[in-house]
Parts: structure tokens; C-alpha cells; sequence
């Protein structure tokens, strides 16, 4: 796995070797049932959960490489992965104004049943709501994902994201 990673950083920049990178290193959560249901679930605008959460990913990793921040791809892949690892459509909760505040809590939870999480990991899904979560990331792969998440929440609401949350997952792979 690390001479993938090796080989891939090179040229970082084109979107098919960090499709590769994000294969090596998250294809076992992208491949489970849980993460596959989250294409049901409309994040914002039209775009899945699914497909926001491999989105991120996809973001956190170009911009750790151009921007030379030196994060750990393996943690930036995984934590960014399972950042909304939720799994419900919070739309129709009843505590849809609050998901904000609730989410990241009930991410982790999540992931920690079903995967054995590093410390950056579990700070990466807890803390990528910052500020609203009050304390801050304390890692700089929680800090790519947290910037990544709210600038592809922006394209989203405004629907330059717009992928349509019930297409097929066989496409999964076409991110932006
Ligand atoms: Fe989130
Ligand atoms: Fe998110």
C-alpha cells in the first residue's frame, strides 16, 4: 500500500492517481453496504452523502499535495471519508435544525463500530464542523477536511455540485 502511495505522489495533481490513492486507501469503506446506502441520502442541494463524502476526500488529498501541507493520506482518505458517516437522511429528522451540532457525535460513533480509527481519524470527524463543535482541530489533516467539506458544501448549495443523489454507485468514481 505505502508504494502505491509512493508512486502516486509524484504527480499528485491529475484527478486518475488520486482516484488510485483514494482506492488503496479507502475502497474497503467505499465497498461497504453502510457507505453505499448514503447515496439515498441527499446532503445538500441534490448531491448524496455519498458522493459529498468521496468529494471531500478527493478535495482534502489535491489540495494536501499542491499546497505541499505534508498531511497523512491515509488518515486525510479515511477521516474525510466517514466525516458524515451519519447514515439517516437528516431531512426528515426531527432534529433536522440541530444536525449541525449532532452529527459529527453520531459520525464517529458510527465509524468506531465498524472501523478502527486513528487519532487523527477520530478528530477529523469530530471536529469538521469547526466552530460549531467550540473546540478546535488539533491536527492538520482535521483541518484540510474542514475547509474541504465547507467549500464542497458551498458548490453544493449553490448546485455546481449537483450530481443527483439517486444515481447509481457504479459511478462513484467520477468525482469533481
Ligand atoms: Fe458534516
Ligand atoms: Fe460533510
Amino acid at each position: 500500500m505505502e508504494t502505491v502511495s509512493k508512486k502516486i505522489r509524484v504527480s499528485i495533481n491529475k484527478k486518475e492517481q488520486r482516484i488510485d490513492l483514494l482506492q488503496a486507501y479507502g475502497k474497503d469503506i467505499m465497498d461497504s453496504v453502510n457507505f453505499k446506502q448514503s447515496a439515498n441520502h441527499a446532503q445538500h442541494g441534490t448531491m448524496s452523502v455519498y458522493h459529498h463524502s468521496i468529494n471531500v476526500a478527493n478535495y482534502s488529498l489535491a489540495w494536501n499535495h499542491f499546497f505541499r501541507l505534508g498531511a497523512q493520506d491515509k488518515d486525510l482518505i479515511r477521516g474525510a471519508l466517514l466525516h458524515d458517516y451519519f447514515l439517516y437522511d437528516w431531512h426528515t429528522t426531527s432534529h433536522a435544525k440541530l444536525h449541525g451540532f449532532f452529527h459529527p457525535g453520531i459520525a464517529l460513533q458510527n465509524a468506531c463500530a465498524e472501523y478502527e480509527l486513528t487519532e487523527r481519524e477520530k478528530d477529523i470527524i469530530k471536529k469538521h464542523m469547526w466552530p460549531l463543535t467550540v473546540i478546535p482541530p488539533l491536527c492538520r489533516e482535521a483541518w484540510i477536511v474542514t475547509l474541504a467539506d465547507k467549500y464542497c458544501s458551498f458548490l453544493e448549495t449553490i448546485r455546481i455540485h449537483n450530481r443527483k443523489y439517486t444515481q447509481d454507485v457504479k459511478n462513484s468514481w467520477q468525482i469533481y
